[in-house]
């Protein structure tokens, strides 16, 4: 079977079915069924008050809602993100400032915090985002906000289940948790977000009256498991020509529709999908933990960062970054073997890449830009076995031989 890095790989026909019919969940007490409080458990795991979403970029936008802060106030985020958490933080009436990651990280550090801060004092709130599940310097970054009075967010779109180096879980450090269960996350509900208030000030008993997301947005997302599962599954006999046709009709649930910014409600069918999710996540971070150690154990140095390896303990492991010079001509070389790895996490500052025109950019972030063009996210997701990693690094390596 090929390998893909997304198009559904974080489920299998299990799945497709619990998504389309949930009520078999309920029928066999399946663990993660309908009838677990989804917003109960996040509420005693990160020790705040949770407020369901549709999206994580709605967490986001709610988060600076209700700080309240002046119109235009400064948000700092991750030079090296995606647009969506951009985009959240301007439909909150806010403006994104972009910290640039050092040449051999992907998350923002101390010193370009602190150089940040001072060529703009007026920044009220911190987001952290723990890159591909990698962890953040959390410890010296909460410090500054604390001294400075920042608030801090801790976005864990990417690593639900990472912990920081001081051994802390993400998500038990900042006044806000965004987490996102959209497709590919580390828990992936197809989608889904949520909210947790930590810092007690803000915490109100927020009723969430929000309207759900039309029907026709939920029997999109539905039945994306099962069309995902089919088209990988026949990809090289009709499947890739299917996978063309459900994108044109605009079939296939895709995750950056610019009408995904207002707020909704999370329906129960999304939440039994995440409580599965968490129920089973223990064992997925192992897997992708022994994934990662495959790649890192086997790949080419050349094309390793000490800075993700030494954090592969700690880390979610969401995907596994190299870093190529001849990115393309290593994505068209692994599909000749049925592996499609060409989604890459991120293709620009601000990514994907054709959103970059939409943001007020002035070559803030120059390391991330560099490393937009060198990295390639190899997967680590349930459906790729230990076996299949080495043997994709082996090809890796054989193409670096070959291309250095
Ligand atoms: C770091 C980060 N935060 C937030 C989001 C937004 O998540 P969602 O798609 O659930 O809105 C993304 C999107 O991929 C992301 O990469």
């Amino acid at each position: 079977m090929s390998v893909f890095n997304s198009l559904g790989s974080n489920y299998d026909f299990g799945f497709a079915i619990r998504a389309l019919f949930p009520e078999v969940a309920k029928l066999f007490h399946l663990p993660g069924g309908l009838g677990l409080d989804l917003k109960k458990y996040l509420e005693e795991k990160y020790d705040g008050e949770a407020i369901l979403l549709f999206k994580g970029r709605e967490a986001i936008t709610l988060a600076l809602k209700l700080l309240d802060l002046p119109k235009n106030s400064q948000v700092a985020i991750n030079g090296f993100t995606c647009y969506a958490v951009y985009k959240a933080i301007e439909k909150a009436g806010c403006k994104p400032v972009l910290i640039d990651i050092p040449r051999d990280d992907l998350n923002l550090t101390r010193s370009d915090l602190v150089s940040t801060l001072t060529k703009n004092p007026d920044i009220k709130v911190v987001i952290v985002q723990n890159t591909l599940g990698y962890p953040c310097d959390i410890d010296e970054i909460s410090e500054i906000c604390k001294e400075k009075n920042i608030f801090l967010i801790e976005d864990l779109a990417h690593s639900v289940g990472a912990k920081y180096k001081n051994g802390t879980e993400a998500g038990r450090v900042g006044d806000f948790v965004v987490l996102s269960f959209s497709q590919d996350k580390i828990i992936d509900g197809i989608s889904g977000g949520a909210l947790i208030i930590r810092n007690k000030i803000y915490q109100k008993n927020i009723e969430n009256s929000f309207k759900n997301p039309s029907v026709a947005l939920q029997l999109k997302d539905r039945f994306y498991p099962l069309l995902t599962f089919k088209i990988r599954i026949f990809y090289n006999v009709g499947g890739k020509l299917f996978h063309f046709v459900l994108k044109k009709t605009k079939l296939l649930s895709t995750p950056m529709q610019g009408t995904l910014y207002k707020f909704s409600n999370l329906p129960e069918w999304y939440c039994n999908l995440i409580n599965y999710q968490f129920n089973n996540s223990d064992k997925e971070l192992r897997h992708r933990r022994k994934v990662a150690e495959i790649y890192s154990r086997n790949l080419s140095k050349k094309i390793l960062s000490d800075s993700i390896v030494k954090n592969i303990d700690l880390s979610a492991n969401l995907r596994f970054p190299i870093f190529v010079e001849n990115r393309q001509n290593l994505i068209n070389y692994l599909k000749k073997d049925n592996i499609y790895i060409s989604d890459i996490w991120y293709d620009a500052p601000i990514a994907p890449r054709r959103f970059m025109s939409e943001i007020n950019y002035k070559n803030d972030c120059p390391n991330a830009e560099k490393i937009s063009e060198k990295i390639l996210n190899l997967p680590t997701h349930k459906n790729i076995s230990e076996k299949q990693a080495l043997q994709l690094s082996n090809l890796i390596n054989s193409f670096v031989i070959h291309n250095s």
